[in-house]
């Protein structure tokens, strides 16, 4: 009987899933209607696209050393940017979020590096001479490893060496962008940082995660008064991106995949969300932040890639896995494709009253089996969220090109222009036809509503 039950429960959750996914697909590029001015581009981080090579000093180029793949050159972007640059231009690209590296800026305490700030300058420069519009990340992951040493984020007697970065690169750039992002996903940071320990620093503590989170938020929200402050910050939209990201237990009777989806989304999500809606964080074990204002983001930058389902499993050593049932698509990472969890996303980050942009959205496929399948879909549901309500103002493909993806390293590619490493030669996916469809269309500007 209770097999029966069980096996009954199951079929009408997969079923439920079909359903929901299904309502989500664009036959063409005419059924996705976005609002005018809409900014369709892709993005990337600097550390990703550069490697250790260019970006030495850190605490991810000192952290990799431990890991099975390097970073190396990764697709040299800093001394290629032009071509791809040019390359961007020619699929259409109308915007490009990209890191500055506070490691190159700032790269021993107190010294603020000339030329790496011309470098950006120049990046800058020919974005917008490609009609590209810039939109920076001051924190993707990545800082100098002389903050690292001083405890980064842990310790929050270290924000204002962040606060006076951001306000140096803010001071030098801020004639030319305009849309600035502060730091990236503070949770996937944090619990991957403090609670997993597979970014650096390496760290295998869920109290001292909770802390970190804390100091990011308050970072954050420093950053944005204090940038506001600031020569052009009030023409400037500046904001947090957040990676939102739902845990789900595979079946909804075991205590053992409910009880871990608890506490992994209150980190990664709920407490995060909260903030954004009350100004206020309330952590685990009291750690609590209260920015006394609802008013800390421009826009909210919104990371989405699917929702993670967890299953238990008879691995004592490995207790909870990543899972996914049957008739969901993979993706390349340890989760499904699942529009309908963007959808809700930014449905959920309505309630905010401010602009939303998405700030990441793509898939891993080595065999670009399934991205023109992903774009179609995701592209879909954004359509939907639009149509009801959700004031979204610009989308951003993650990533322009395969990168390196941190712990995981290149064997993963997200990129709608594949990179041969060996040769650095940059081939556009077929995969990623229909997005680039979507950017030439936006440039004769005729899917305005
Ligand atoms: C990060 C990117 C990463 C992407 C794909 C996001 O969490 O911001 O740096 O490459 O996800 O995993």
């Amino acid at each position: 009987m209770k097999i029966i039950t069980k096996t009954l429960l199951n079929i009408s959750l997969l079923l439920i899933a079909a359903t929901l996914n299904a309502q989500f697909y664009a036959e063409s590029i005419n059924d996705i209607k976005v609002p005018k001015n809409f900014i369709w581009g892709t993005a990337l981080s600097e550390y990703q696209v550069s490697g250790a090579a260019y970006c030495r000093n850190s605490n991810w180029s000192d952290f990799e050393t431990t890991l099975p793949e390097r970073s190396g050159d990764a697709c040299q972007f800093w001394q290629r940017y032009k071509d791809d640059i040019a390359l961007m231009k020619q699929m259409g690209v109308q915007s490009l979020r990209f890191s500055v590296e506070w490691c190159k800026i700032e790269p021993t305490e107190g010294k603020f590096d000339a030329d790496a700030l011309q470098h950006y300058v120049d990046v800058c420069d020919a974005l917008l001479q490609a009609n590209i519009t810039p939109m920076i990340t001051l924190h993707h992951f990545v800082h100098p490893s002389w903050f690292e040493q001083k405890d980064g984020f842990a310790d929050p007697a270290n924000i204002h060496y962040f606060e006076r970065y951001c306000a140096y690169v803010f001071e030098h750039l801020s004639d030319k962008v305009h849309l600035w992002c502060t730091i990236n996903e503070p949770t996937i940071f944090t619990f991957q940082g403090y609670a997993r320990g597979v970014f650096p620093p390496g760290r295998t503590n869920l109290i001292s995660a909770w802390h970190v989170l804390r100091n990011m938020i308050h970072a954050h929200t420093r950053v944005y008064h204090k940038l506001k402050g600031m020569k052009n910050g009030k023409d400037a939209q500046i904001g947090l991106v957040h990676q939102y990201l739902k845990f789900h237990s595979y079946t909804s009777w075991n205590p053992l995949e409910m009880i871990p989806g608890l506490l992994f989304n209150a980190l990664l999500n709920d407490s995060v969300m909260e903030f954004l809606k009350t100004g206020e964080f309330n952590g685990w074990f009291g750690v609590h932040y209260n920015a006394h204002t609802t008013k800390n983001n421009d826009f909210i930058g919104l990371n989405y890639y699917s929702r993670a389902t967890i299953k238990a499993s008879l691995d004592l050593s490995n207790p909870v896995d990543a899972a996914h049932y049957p008739d969901e698509i993979m993706t390349d990472m340890p989760y499904a494709i699942y529009p309908q969890g963007f959808y809700d996303a930014l449905i959920d980050l309505k309630a905010l009253r401010i602009p939303i942009y998405v700030t990441e959205n793509g898939i891993a496929d080595a065999k670009d089996e399934h991205r023109d399948l992903w774009i179609r879909s995701y592209l879909a549901a954004m359509d939907k969220a639009i149509a009801d309500g959700a004031d979204v103002r610009g989308y951003y493909y993650w990533s322009i090109m395969d990168n390196f993806e941190w712990d995981m390293g290149y064997e993963k590619k997200f990129g709608l222009i594949e990179v041969d490493r060996q040769t650095q030669e940059r081939k556009i996916r077929t995969g990623a036809q229909f997005y680039v469809a979507v950017l030439q269309n936006a440039l004769a500007n005729s899917n305005s509503i």
